[in-house]
């Protein structure tokens, strides 16, 4: 029997990850210094394991309620209050697995077959595929290196059109870094406002925002009710593995979107939840040292690839540089082949997020910093290879 028959049009015609495609090229080697994972180098806060561990202790190992344990939802409730914005506990606040199956909800209470939404390119690779399976059309809108990546109301506007439903956007941003604060978002409020469409903001690197305050759309209270928040644990809290987020959303929206959490999760991870409750009541100072650690890496990183003659500018978030490197006439994923084949070094072509990232390299600074040096010292060789002729492309 021919199985690939069976696959639905929608499984069949989704393309696979690019960051994917790329490490399993890197896996077939040894002795690979990868720059790839956009993972958390710390292990979970003690603090959080133990309170997981002792709600297993406890026996407390049932289903929760479907939007989560209500203690958790008051505490993110009080979270988000220090970014301006309040959120009922009890209605617009659903505990998800990661803040991967928000995206996913988000978008199935959404957005209707053939209704079209905009992503931001280079984006996060989640997000086209999330709009294919909830059957709509993804609109891209090209950032530029220009403006470090942010979402201009130039470019807002220009990708409105009558059939816009929804828009995702990710700041601080995977892959680039980039960062929008109170003022830039001060300039799209209004085309948000008056066009009607719902945002969807991806806020999952907000406890890792540099020099710039971070800054929620939601907290613009005109505009309040048309966004819908999608964080987690999984990066300021160094929580991948226990697969745990929330999406925040005024009651309709949260209603929708809880609906279809029923019916696929039932009810996040308990485990998890009473560990990412104690981080959030006792966790500050460990997310500070973490975010601290990041910040040098960062000032390191940037400095050496500018060293190095590619350009990259100094991102306000998360843990990515998005450094050009159009100087040496390859192509992203010429450039990050050839640098895996000559120095074992990996990083992911920008052009995986999207064909605005092509002529850039992502790189995750995820890494100590003894990791991080003996990376950038490859590269630097491999630069001086490539200039010589040595480089096999
Ligand atoms: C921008 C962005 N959003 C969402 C996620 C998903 O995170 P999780 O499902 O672990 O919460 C990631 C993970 O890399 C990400 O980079």
């Amino acid at each position: 029997m021919d199985f690939t028959k069976v696959i639905s049009d929608k499984a069949r015609t989704i393309k696979p990850s690019g960051i994917r495609k790329f490490f399993d090229l890197a896996n077939q080697m040894e002795g690979v210094v990868s720059l790839g994972v956009g993972e958390p180098d710390f292990a979970t806060p003690w603090k959080i394991r133990e309170a997981a561990i002792y709600s297993i202790e406890k026996g407390r190992t049932f289903y929760t309620a479907n939007r989560g344990l209500i203690s958790l939802r008051q505490e993110i409730s009080k979270y988000y209050q220090k970014y301006g914005v309040t959120y009922d506990p009890n209605k617009e606040i659903t505990v998800t697995v990661g803040g991967s199956e928000g995206i996913d909800i988000a978008v199935r209470a959404l957005l209707n077959p053939g209704e079209e939404m905009i992503i931001l390119d280079p984006g996060y690779v989640a997000y086209e595929p999330s709009v294919l399976l909830a059957g709509g059309i993804p609109v891209r809108i090209e950032l530029e290196e220009k403006d470090e990546f942010r979402l201009t109301p130039e470019k807002l506007k220009a990708a409105i059109t009558p059939n816009t439903k929804v828009m995702l956007i990710n700041y601080p941003s995977n892959p680039t870094g980039g960062f929008m604060t109170k003022e830039d978002y001060a300039k799209i409020v209004p085309i948000i406002k008056e066009s009607g469409i719902i945002v969807i903001s991806d806020e999952i690197y907000c406890e890792l925002s540099y020099e710039k305050e971070f800054c929620t759309l939601a907290s613009f209270p005109e505009i309040r009710d048309q966004i819908v928040i999608v964080n987690g644990f999984s990066k300021g809290y160094a929580m991948t593995g226990w697969r745990l987020g929330y999406v925040l959303a005024n009651p309709i929206i949260s209603g929708a979107m809880t609906k279809i959490h029923q019916y696929i999760i039932m009810s996040a991870p308990t485990g998890a939840q009473y560990g990412a409750l104690e981080g959030l009541r006792s966790c500050d100072n460990e997310v500070e040292q973490m975010r601290q650690s990041y910040l040098a890496r960062r000032n390191y990183i940037t400095k050496a690839f500018n060293d190095m003659g590619l350009k990259t500018f100094l991102p306000q978030g998360a843990f990515y540089v998005f450094p050009c490197i159009r100087s040496t006439g390859l192509t992203s994923e010429e450039f990050c082949e050839a640098l895996l084949n000559d120095q074992k070094v990996a990083c992911v072509p920008g052009n995986a997020f999207g064909e605005a990232g092509e002529g850039f390299i992502r790189v995750s600074y995820a890494y100590s910093l003894e990791e991080l040096k003996i990376a950038a010292e490859k590269i630097a060789l491999f630069l001086k290879n490539l200039e010589a002729g040595k480089v096999k492309i």
